[in-house]
């Protein structure tokens, strides 16, 4: 008996009026959906472990200037997205939006380049962005990223949009594809966007109110813009590729070349920017293609399971040395809701094995008897606050449990233990010493 109903009876307390709920746009993770969450972990791991891959841990705040920094001031996720708070000594932190700024911090403060380049580093874990919940995007979700730092060869940009892909794959999403850009370097880019300033201009008053804001601070989000008016006017706007200094072709030629040597599906998408200030050259997304899934309402480019690309500058502007870095991340929760729409089962499966105890001496040894099963790697299950044989038997048979280990009074006392066939009904007595091997023998057949 117990429970928090009782308690509350027993005590004549008044029960609470305000039923706590999760804050808007962030959700419990069941453990009905924990063999969900673990398939896409252990896949994703073990692909960017093969990838020779280390894993990184970093707190779940950082200085808000971390992100402001880096992400860039004129972005939705610094303008709009940040939880962002001052602590009681005066300190301005945020909770991470996103995973690289953090890692990038990692890798200078703790001098992770003496330890060889390229460092290849992942991480997973919780992110916070204060936007408009809907389906497939939350306040709070999670990211699995990998990055890369000390390299500037284009084979490295291939690799980790390789590996995101087969993440996914290996994970059975079939219809996904590529979709990649390049948004030059420093050099490059700055004159395409005094180019997209300028063809904008004269096209003002047919832009939404956001892209009237953003042509001064940043322009290259108004290719972006899932308005229908700017949509119109964008296709006409000067696109990066024609806009690349030599290096940079050259860099996104070679990266096309080793897409295509992967035979990988990808679709050359001239006005994919991405949404954070960091990126050069390399800008890629993977999106999902099933408008069964997707529905009418909902865009591919809103639903993206994985973005990232190179951010060259990115360690230079937090005060590290001179070190390009590419990188992606793949978005969790989006992945579960595909993987649940394919009505796989990832449920763990029941222990075979019930145990069932009746009388004191037999309840008093069941503790060490479940312990020895661990030990001997045997999956059993109990309800250890139940006394009735029968409502212990139902219990058994709830959980489709094959065998049920009957111990009682008796047997406890003569040092047996009965095994019970859950199938044929069938039961014999067995010296508690032999219960595990026979167990095994019976468990393997
Ligand atoms: P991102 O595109 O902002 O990139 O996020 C990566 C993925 O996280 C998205 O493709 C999406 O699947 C998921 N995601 C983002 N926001 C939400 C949300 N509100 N709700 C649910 N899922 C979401 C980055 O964060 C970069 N740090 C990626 C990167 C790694 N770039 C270089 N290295």
């Amino acid at each position: 008996m117990g429970g928090a109903s009782e308690i509350f009876k027993m005590k004549k307390v008044k029960k609470p009026k305000v039923i706590f709920q999760t804050p808007r746009g962030m959700a419990d993770i069941l453990p009905q959906d924990q063999g969900i969450w673990k398939t896409i972990l252990e896949k994703a791991r073990e692909i960017a472990e093969f990838y020779n891959f280390s894993k990184i841990e970093t707190p779940l705040v950082e200085s808000t200037d971390l992100f402001v920094r880096t992400i860039g001031e004129a972005t939705e996720v610094v303008e709009k997205q940040m939880f962002s708070f001052k602590t009681k000594g005066g300190d301005n932190l945020t909770i991470r939006p996103e995973g690289t700024p953090p890692v990038a911090r990692a890798f200078i403060q703790n001098r992770l380049v003496n330890l060889g380049l390229p460092s290849k580093l992942y991480y997973e874990g919780p992110m916070l962005r204060y936007e408009r919940p809907q389906k497939g995007r939350g306040r709070a979700f999670h990211q699995f990223g990998i990055e890369i730092f000390g390299e500037v060869d284009p084979i490295y940009d291939a690799q980790v949009i390789l590996i995101t892909f087969i993440i996914l794959k290996e994970l059975k999403i079939k219809d996904i594809n590529i979709q990649i850009n390049t948004i030059g370097c420093r050099a490059c880019r700055s004159q395409w966007q005094q180019r997209l300033k300028t063809f904008y201009q004269t096209r003002l008053n047919s832009l939404c109110e956001d892209c009237k804001i953003r042509l001064e601070k940043n322009p290259l989000r108004l290719l972006d813009c899932s308005d229908n008016s700017c949509i119109a006017i964008k296709k006409e706007a000067p696109i990066g590729l024609d806009n690349l200094c030599n290096a940079c072709n050259d860099h996104f030629k070679k990266v096309l070349e080793f897409i295509e040597e992967l035979k990988l599906p990808y679709v050359l998408n001239n006005y994919l920017v991405r949404g954070l200030d960091y990126y050069s050259r390399t800008v890629a997304e993977i999106w999902l293609d099933n408008t069964e899934f997707l529905g009418d309402n909902l865009n591919p480019s809103r639903f993206s399971l994985a973005g990232g690309g190179r951010y060259d500058y990115l360690i230079e502007m937090i005060g590290g040395k001179n070190t390009p870095a590419v990188g992606m991340a793949l978005g969790l929760e989006r992945i579960v809701e595909v993987l649940k729409a394919k009505n796989i089962s990832y449920l763990k499966r029941n222990p075979k094995v019930f145990l069932i105890q009746i009388g004191d001496s037999a309840k008093k040894q069941a503790l060490s008897l479940i312990e020895e099963f661990r030990r001997s790697k045997i999956a059993i299950n109990e309800k250890l606050g139940r006394s009735s044989i029968i409502a212990q038997l139902q219990a058994a048979n709830k959980t489709g449990a094959s065998f049920a280990l009957i111990f009682g009074q008796k047997e406890a006392f003569e040092g047996n233990i009965i095994l019970r066939d859950m199938r044929s009904g069938v039961q014999e007595t067995i010296p508690l010493e032999k219960i595990v091997p026979k167990l095994k023998k019976r468990l393997s057949k």
